[in-house]
């Protein structure tokens, strides 16, 4: 159904980063969606429409997301649902390694494929990475699942920024920050809220001559 205001669909709403983004948008006026695993409170009262049961590393429950769309026309699909592992040298959980790559780089190119239907023609995908995803600015190393799990999700940004152009979709690919919430034990320098108003600057910024780039939430163009 066509509807007068911003339609915007966000994985991983119940908390952190996608629930700030759920507020940023409810503050805009924008038909929101929260897509989680299992709702919160903050969700269930913010949101227009809260899809839960949504595990984005399943592709049985990833299907029934088009169930839940279908009477929708989205205009702005963003992927923010994330884990973080930490593995180190000598002794790596290759079971976290694959979950990451699931969670954080399947799960986003599943769940757009799955909406592509809904979203109109002119619509924006925002994938949400992290710059540990960056090759050329990795100076620390270690985090071998989650820098793999992105660098992957950029990968995959980029092809569906080619992909998109003839249905002139454009794709940001975005690192939020370093952001209070519980991924980093809430050890960020940001809160959740300012990353979200970032967020939805560059999300404003996002164009058809932009599109597949890989932007820092604070306006800074980030290196493969
Ligand atoms: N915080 C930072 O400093 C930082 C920096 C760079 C990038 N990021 C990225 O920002 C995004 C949001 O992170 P955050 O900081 O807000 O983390 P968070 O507070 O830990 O929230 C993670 C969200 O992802 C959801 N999620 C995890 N696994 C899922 C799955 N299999 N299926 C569906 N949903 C799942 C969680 O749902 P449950 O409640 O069900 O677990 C939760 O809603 C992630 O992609 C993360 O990699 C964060």
């Amino acid at each position: 159904m066509r509807r007068e205001n911003l339609v915007v669909v966000i994985t991983g709403a119940n908390r952190g980063i996608g629930l700030a983004l759920v507020q940023e948008y409810k503050a805009r006026d924008a038909f929101v969606v929260g897509i989680c695993r299992s709702s919160s409170p903050t969700l269930d009262a913010l949101a227009d429409r809260v899809v839960a049961d949504i595990d984005v590393s399943e592709a049985a429950s990833v299907a029934r997301l088009a169930d839940a769309i279908d009477d929708l026309e989205v205009d702005l699909l963003i992927n923010n649902a994330g884990v973080l592992y930490g593995e180190t040298l000598g002794n790596i959980d290759y079971a976290t390694v694959l979950k990451q790559l699931e969670v954080n780089a399947m799960g986003p190119l599943r769940v757009t494929e799955q909406l592509l239907p809904y979203l109109n023609d002119g619509a924006k995908i925002a994938l949400i990475t992290s710059r540990m995803g960056s090759i050329a600015d990795n100076g620390s190393g270690a985090y071998y699942g989650y820098r793999m799990s992105k660098a992957a999700l950029n990968a995959a940004g980029k092809s569906l920024a080619r992909d998109l152009v003839s249905r002139k979709i454009a794709v940001g690919i975005l690192h939020p920050g370093f952001v209070q919430t519980d991924m980093v034990n809430h050890a960020g320098d940001i809160s959740a809220s300012v990353a979200a108003c970032r967020l939805a600057e560059r999300i404003d910024g996002l164009t058809l001559e932009n599109t597949g780039s890989f932007w820092h939430s604070n306006g800074e163009l980030l290196p493969w």
